[in-house]
C-alpha cells in the first residue's frame, strides 16, 4: 500500500511509493487520480493547466522552428576562455538558461582531446580488450560488427585526467550555478565540488551505419510522479500552479534515489555531457535536444489528459528510458535541434531533465569519438554513490550503474589512486 503524506495547503495529498510499486498499473491509475483531483482543488481543470503549458511551449516550438527555417543555429555556443575568465555575457547566460543546452568551444586544446583519443585506443589495444571483448553487456547503445562502439571502459588516464582536470571543473561549476541550490534553509548541492561520475566511452568509426537512438529523457520513470521527493520537486506542475514550475529549481532533487533500472543512473546530474575526442560534423548522426528545460511540464501532464489509458503514462514505465514521441509529444517533437560541427576538444551538455536523440547516420564522414563526463554535483545522493565509485576506482571494477563487465579489473596501467589531485579525491569523497 502506498503512503500519503499531507501537505501544507489544503489540497489533496498524493500517494507515494518509495520503491517501485508491486501493482504498476494500479498504481499509476491511482497516482493520476490524485494529481487531478489536487489539481483540481486549486480551481483550476486539467485541461485548464494543460492549456496554459502548451500556450507557453508553442511559443518557444515556434520560435525554435523559425531559427531552424532560417539555418541558424539553435544550440549556444560558449567559448571556453570566457567561462574561465568570468566573460561571460549576460546576454550569453539568459540564452544558456532558455535553451539549457551549450557546446562549449575550445573546453580541451584539440591536441590535448585527440592524444586522449590515442591514449585510449592504445590502453584497450595493450590490454588486449579486443581479443576478449564479450559482446554488449547491455542492448542500450547495441554496437557494430565485432568492435563495440561503446567501450566499457572507465579507468583509463585519459578519462580520468579529463575528469579531475581544472578546465573539468571550471565548466561544471559555471553550469551549476544556472541552479538555484539554496531554498528553504537547505543547499541542495555543492556547485563547486563535482562527484567525478564515471561513464563509458564511444569511438564510432568512418564508414559506420547506425540507427541512432530515440528521443528519450533520463532523469527517471515512473517515480517523476510517484515518489515523495519528486512530487515536492514538481510541485507546481502537481497542484495547478504551474507558471511558478522552474526547471533550475534543486529543490528535492538531490536526495532520493530513482527506482532501480538495467539503464539507471544513481546520481542526480545538473546537467549531463561529453567531450568531443575527434571533430564531428552536424549531419554525421551527432546528439539533438529539444532545447526547452520547461518541457518537463509538458511529459508530466501530458498523461492526465483524458485521450490516455487510466494505467498508462504515455509509455513510460519502470526498466526503460523514458521515452518522447510523435504520438503524445507532437508538439516538443518539433523543436528536435541538433549540434552545430563541433571540434576536439569541444563539449556538449543538456539539461538533466531535457529530451535528446542520436540522429541516425549512414556512411558516417570521420570519427565519432566521445567521452562522458556530466556534471554531478556533491549531494547526498551522489555522495551515497560515490563511496561505490570509489570501491569500483580502486579495484578497477565497472561501476554499479553499468553493466557488470569488469574488463579493467586486470589492467596494469589503469589510473591509479597516486595519480589523483585535489578535485580528484573530493569527487571520491577521499579527503
Ligand atoms: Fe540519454
Amino acid at each position: 500500500m502506498p503512503t500519503t503524506t499531507s501537505s501544507a495547503t489544503q489540497a489533496p495529498p498524493l500517494p507515494h511509493w518509495e520503491r517501485t510499486p508491486e501493482d504498476l498499473e494500479a498504481a499509476t491509475r491511482e497516482i493520476k487520480a490524485a494529481i487531478r483531483a489536487r489539481i483540481e482543488a486549486s480551481g483550476r481543470t486539467v485541461e485548464e493547466v494543460w492549456d496554459a503549458v502548451t500556450a507557453q511551449l508553442t511559443e518557444r516550438v515556434e520560435e525554435i522552428e523559425a531559427l531552424k527555417a532560417r539555418g541558424e543555429n539553435v544550440w549556444p555556443v560558449i567559448d571556453y576562455a570566457d567561462i574561465e575568465n568570468g566573460t561571460v555575457s549576460p546576454e550569453q547566460l539568459a540564452y544558456l538558461r532558455k535553451r539549457g543546452c551549450l557546446v562549449v568551444r575550445g573546453h580541451f586544446e584539440r591536441e590535448q582531446a585527440l592524444a586522449w583519443d590515442r591514449d585510449i585506443v592504445d590502453y584497450v589495444e595493450r590490454n588486449e580488450f579486443f581479443e576478449n571483448y564479450r559482446g554488449p553487456g547491455d542492448d542500450f547503445f547495441g554496437s557494430v560488427g565485432s568492435k563495440p562502439e561503446i567501450f566499457p571502459v572507465y579507468w583509463s588516464p585519459a578519462q580520468m585526467e579529463a575528469r579531475q582536470s581544472d578546465r573539468m571543473a571550471n565548466v561544471q561549476s559555471f553550469l551549476n550555478h544556472l541552479w538555484t541550490y539554496e531554498s528553504d534553509g537547505v543547499q541542495w548541492f555543492d556547485p563547486d565540488r563535482d562527484s567525478l561520475y564515471p561513464d563509458r566511452i564511444r569511438r564510432r568509426p568512418p564508414g559506420a551505419n547506425s540507427g541512432g537512438l530515440g528521443a528519450h529523457l533520463d532523469p527517471g520513470t515512473l517515480d517523476l510522479w510517484m515518489t515523495s521527493a519528486y512530487q515536492q520537486a514538481f510541485r507546481h506542475l502537481f497542484d495547478g500552479s504551474v507558471e511558478q514550475y522552474d526547471p533550475w529549481d534543486a529543490s528535492h532533487r538531490t536526495t532520493s534515489p530513482q527506482y532501480p533500472g538495467t539503464t539507471m543512473c544513481s546520481v542526480f546530474r545538473t546537467f549531463q555531457g561529453w567531450t568531443a575526442l575527434s571533430d564531428m560534423a552536424h549531419d554525421q548522426g551527432v546528439l539533438h535536444t529539444v532545447p526547452i528545460p520547461g518541457a518537463m511540464a509538458f511529459l508530466m501532464l501530458r498523461p492526465l489528459l483524458s485521450d490516455v489509458a487510466e494505467d498508462d503514462m504515455c509509455g513510460t514505465t519502470v526498466n526503460q528510458v523514458f521515452p518522447a514521441i510523435e504520438k503524445w509529444h507532437p508538439l516538443l517533437m518539433r523543436a528536435l535541434s541538433g549540434i552545430p560541427d563541433v571540434q576536439a576538444g569541444d563539449s556538449v551538455w543538456w539539461h538533466c531533465d531535457m529530451i535528446h536523440s542520436v540522429a541516425p547516420v549512414t556512411e558516417q564522414q570521420g570519427w565519432g569519438n566521445v567521452m562522458y563526463i556530466p556534471a554531478a554535483p556533491w549531494c547526498p545522493r551522489n555522495e551515497k554513490y560515490a563511496a561505490s565509485v570509489r570501491q569500483a576506482f580502486l579495484n578497477g571494477d565497472s561501476p554499479s550503474d553499468f553493466p557488470e563487465e569488469h574488463y579493467e579489473r586486470t589492467w596494469p596501467d589503469r589510473f591509479k589512486p597516486e595519480q589523483l589531485n585535489e578535485t580528484g579525491r573530493r569527487g571520491l569523497g577521499m579527503s
